[in-house]
Parts: structure tokens; sequence; C-alpha cells
């Protein structure tokens, strides 16, 4: 086991993605904060977690700093300390850059970036209290690097908050270095969860997608799950600031 005793909160942890991250972290051992706004739905993570887990679910918004404040202050009171964070809760909406309004905008970034900066920023503290380093793990999107638009489906918000976390990423890492915390992304192509199931049921937008990768299959939410557990593992250490690509190849050109 990878991460026997580690303590992880993974954020929007109770759907595709980010329930994905918690079950394989669970199987290698951590305790994980199950984080999410859905309380239903970070229960079912839990309940398909493997028998003997030691696991917690937080109903929280992250985009409210109170509320992520008591999320990592609970985490701390029921298991003294947390060693890996995943910021993944995620949103996206299509709307054109000539018809996005403010409330939209504010919507997206708020979710996208805003609130990893609060989850990072009260448990980088933590991390730094205890002493025994860390591990920040952001989910971005190769849309962090790219504008991929399939039948004029316009998504500047998401854009510009996946690239905004991509940065983010980086100036934890530079900072948080000495702490012995890293801060990497994972940056998935088109992986098939709630989030990507209606556009996904539309034939022509499957074809689309899978003429552009090269492995030949859409992404499932383990492909992204295994690739944080590798940058959440001690044997990771030398490894910050970096975004781990897991797009089946899709911007390979
Ligand atoms: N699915 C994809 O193709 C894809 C591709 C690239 C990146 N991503 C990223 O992966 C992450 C997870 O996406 P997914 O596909 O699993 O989506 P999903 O919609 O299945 O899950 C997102 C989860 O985040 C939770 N959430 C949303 N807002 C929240 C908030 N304010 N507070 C707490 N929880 C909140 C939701 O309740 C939900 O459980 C997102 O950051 C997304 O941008 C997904």
């Amino acid at each position: 086991m990878k991460l026997k005793n580690k303590v992880a909160i993974v954020t929007g942890a109770g759907s595709g993605n980010g329930r994905a991250i918690a079950l394989r972290l669970f199987e290698e051992g951590a305790i994980v904060v199950v984080a999410d706004m859905n309380e239903a739905g970070a229960n079912e993570t839990i309940s398909q977690a493997p028998e003997g887990s030691k696991a917690m679910v937080v109903k929280v918004d992250v985009t409210q700093k109170d509320q992520v404040d008591s999320m990592v202050a609970q985490t701390i009171q029921e298991f003294g300390k947390v060693d890996i964070l995943v910021n993944n809760a995620g949103i996206v909406a299509f709307t054109p850059f000539l018809e996005l309004d403010e409330k939209e905008w504010d919507k997206v970034h708020d979710v996208n970036l805003k609130a990893p900066f609060f989850c990072s920023q009260a448990v980088a503290k933590e991390m730094i209290k205890a002493g025994n380093g860390g591990r920040i793990i952001n989910i971005t999107s190769v849309e962090a690097h790219r504008v991929v638009s399939s039948s004029g489906h316009c998504q500047p918000h998401y854009n510009s908050s996946k690239g905004g976390l991509h940065m983010l990423t980086k100036a934890i890492a530079l900072e948080l270095s000495s702490h012995g915390i890293t801060c990497n992304a994972v940056a998935p192509g088109v992986v098939q969860t709630p989030f990507t199931e209606k556009g996904l049921e539309i034939p022509e937008v499957k074809e689309w997608v899978l003429e552009r990768l090269p492995v030949g299959r859409i992404g499932q939410p383990q492909d992204v799950a295994n690739a944080v557990l590798f940058l959440a593992q001690d044997e990771a250490s030398y490894v910050t600031g970096s975004t781990l690509v897991v797009d089946g190849g899709w911007t390979i050109h």
C-alpha cells in the first residue's frame, strides 16, 4: 500500500473524477475526506470504498472560505493532519465570449480557481505547522493549454480559469518547496463523467472526440486517478510545479 495512514482531502469527490481519485487513494490505504457540496454523492463514494477504509464526508461549498476553513479544521480534529490535498471540484459552462455575463464568469472562476486558492492556503498552513511536507494536486485540463471548441461549444471562462489554475500550481510549488510540499497539476483531456455525459451522448460529438484521440478511446476517471496517485506518493518528491497530461494523446499534435 502506497499511502498507508496518509490523510487526503479530495474536493468534488462525490462524482466522476473526484470519486475515482478518492477510491484510488482508499485502495492504497489513505484516510480520505470526501468533500463535496453534494452530500449524497459523497456518501455514495464512501459506500464504494474498500471495507475497513477510514473516511469522513464533509459537505462543503469550496467557494466559501469559512466552509473551507471548517473542512480543514474538521479534518485536523478527526485525523490530526492533512498530507494530501486534491483540488478537483470544478464546473464548466458553454457560452461564447460575446454573450458571457459577469455572473457566469465569476461562478466558473470561483469554483475552478478561487476555491483551489482557499483550499491550498488553508491546507498548506497545516502542512507547514506539522512539518512533514505534503502534496497539493490540482485538476486542471488540457483546456488550460489550448482552446478546444467542438461544434461551436465555446467556454472562454473555463479556459481562463484552468489556465489560471495552471499558473497558480507553479507559484504555489515555488513558494512551498522549501517546506517539502510539492504542488502539481493533472490535466485531463475528455473523460467520461457526468460533466461530459450529455455531450458524449451526441454521436457527432463522440466521433469528433474519438478522431482526435491517438489511443482510440475516451478517458475514464480511473486514468485521472492513477495520475493523481503517482503525484501523491512519497516517491514523487522531486516532481513539483509540473503538469501530468492525461489526454490519450490528444495534445500531441
Ligand atoms: N470530465 C472531463 O472530461 C474533464 C476534463 C478535464 C478536466 N476535468 C476536471 O475534472 C474535475 C472533475 O470533473 P468531473 O468530470 O468529475 O465533473 P463532475 O461534474 O462529475 O463532478 C464535479 C463534482 O464537483 C462538485 N462541486 C462542484 N462545485 C462545487 C463546489 N462549489 N463545492 C464543492 N463541490 C463542488 C460537484 O458536486 C460534483 O460532485 C473538474 O475540475 C473538471 O474541470 C474534467
